[in-house]
C-alpha cells in the first residue's frame, strides 16, 4: 500500500471516507473526490493530522465538464492513478412509477456513467504500466432486483455485468478488477435515497458499518479477487433469488405498499387468498 495512489469516488461520507482513513492509515497516498468540498477539506485535513497524506479534488461526476476538469488536475497533481475505487453512488426506494425522471438520470448517471467513464480514462495508462487496479463498490442488489430499487438494482447489475467483462479483458495485463457487494451498510445513503419522494427503505439505520466495508476493502488492494460479498454468506442470494424468486414476487407489493419498515405477512399473502380459503373449506 505505501505510497500507492488510490483514487476514492464519494469520499465525503459513508463507505468512501472510511476507505481513505482506512488506505491513508496503511500508507496509500489518497485522492478524495466528491461534491461536498467542506467535508472532502474537512476530512482530508484530519487524516493529515493523523499522520496519513491525503488530496481531494471537488467534482459533480454527472457533470462532463468537472469530470473533464477532475481528470486534467488528477493529471497535473499525481500523473498516474494506480487504484480506483469507483464508490460514488446513490439510491432511491419507492414504487418506479412515483420516481421523477429526473432522479431516476441522475442515479445513472451518477452509479453508471461515472463508473464506466472514470474507468475508460484511467484504464489505458493502467494497462500501459501494466499495473493498476479498479475497485467497484456495487451492491447485493445487483443480484436482488427487490422492489422499490429497480431502476438503483439495474445499475448494480449493470457495473455487476460490466465488472465482469472488464476483469475477463485485463487478465494477464497486469491490472486487477474488484467488484464489492455488500449488504446494508450503515451510512448516510438511506437519507440521500428519501430525496425527491423517495420513501424509508425498511431496515434503515441497521446493518454493517462502513469501517467493516472499508477494511474488506482496502484488503482488497493487496490481495485483489474478482469480486467479494460483505457479509461472505451474501453469495447465496443470486441462488436465492433463482430459487425462491416467487417468494419475492408475492412479499414485493406487500412490503412496498406498508407504510411501517417490518412487513406484517400473512400466510394468505404468500399462498393467495382464494386458495387458501379453498383448502380450509376442504379440511
Ligand atoms: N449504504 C448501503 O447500505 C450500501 C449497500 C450496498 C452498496 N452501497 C454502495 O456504496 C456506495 C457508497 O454509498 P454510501 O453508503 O457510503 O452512501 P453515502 O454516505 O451517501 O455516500 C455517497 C457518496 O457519493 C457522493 N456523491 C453523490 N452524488 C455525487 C455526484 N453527483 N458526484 C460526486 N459524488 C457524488 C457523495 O458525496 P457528495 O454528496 O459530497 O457529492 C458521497 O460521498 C454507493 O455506490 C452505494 O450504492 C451502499
Amino acid at each position: 500500500m505505501r505510497d500507492r495512489i488510490v483514487l476514492v469516488t464519494g469520499a465525503s461520507s459513508g463507505i468512501g471516507e472510511a476507505v481513505c482513513r482506512e488506505a491513508a492509515r496503511r500508507g496509500a497516498r489518497v485522492v478524495m473526490v466528491a461534491r461536498r468540498t467542506a467535508e472532502l477539506a474537512r476530512i482530508s485535513g484530519e487524516i493529515r493530522r493523523s499522520g496519513g497524506t491525503a488530496d481531494w479534488i471537488g467534482a459533480d461526476l454527472t457533470d462532463e465538464d468537472d469530470v473533464r476538469r477532475l481528470l486534467d488536475e488528477l493529471h497535473r497533481r499525481h500523473g498516474h492513478i494506480d487504484i480506483l475505487v469507483s464508490n460514488a453512488g446513490s439510491g432511491w426506494y419507492g414504487p418506479v412509477w412515483e420516481m421523477s425522471w429526473d432522479s431516476a438520470q441522475s442515479l445513472i448517471e451518477l452509479n453508471i456513467v461515472a463508473t464506466a467513464r472514470l474507468a475508460l480514462a484511467l484504464l489505458p495508462e493502467m494497462v500501459a504500466a501494466r499495473r493498476g487496479h479498479l475497485i467497484v463498490i456495487g451492491s447485493i442488489a445487483g443480484s436482488l432486483p427487490a422492489q422499490g430499487i429497480a431502476i438503483y438494482a439495474a445499475t448494480k447489475a449493470f457495473l455487476e455485468s460490466y465488472c465482469r467483462s472488464v476483469y475477463r479483458e485485463t487478465r494477464r495485463t497486469g491490472v486487477a478488477v474488484s467488484l464489492v457487494k455488500p449488504g446494508a451498510v450503515v451510512t448516510p445513503f438511506f437519507d440521500a435515497a428519501r430525496r425527491d419522494g423517495g420513501r424509508r427503505i425498511p431496515f434503515s439505520g441497521r446493518g454493517l458499518s462502513a469501517q467493516h466495508v472499508a477494511r474488506r476493502v482496502v484488503g482488497l488492494m493487496g490481495w485483489p479477487r474478482r469480486q467479494i460479498y460483505i457479509p461472505f454468506y451474501l453469495r447465496l442470494v443470486p441462488l436465492v433469488e433463482m430459487l425462491f424468486g416467487w417468494v419475492l414476487d408475492r412479499l414485493g407489493p406487500i412490503a412496498l405498499h406498508r407504510k411501517k419498515s417490518v412487513p406484517d405477512i400473512h400466510p394468505t399473502h404468500l399462498l393467495g387468498r382464494r386458495r387458501l380459503m379453498t383448502h380450509y373449506h376442504d379440511i
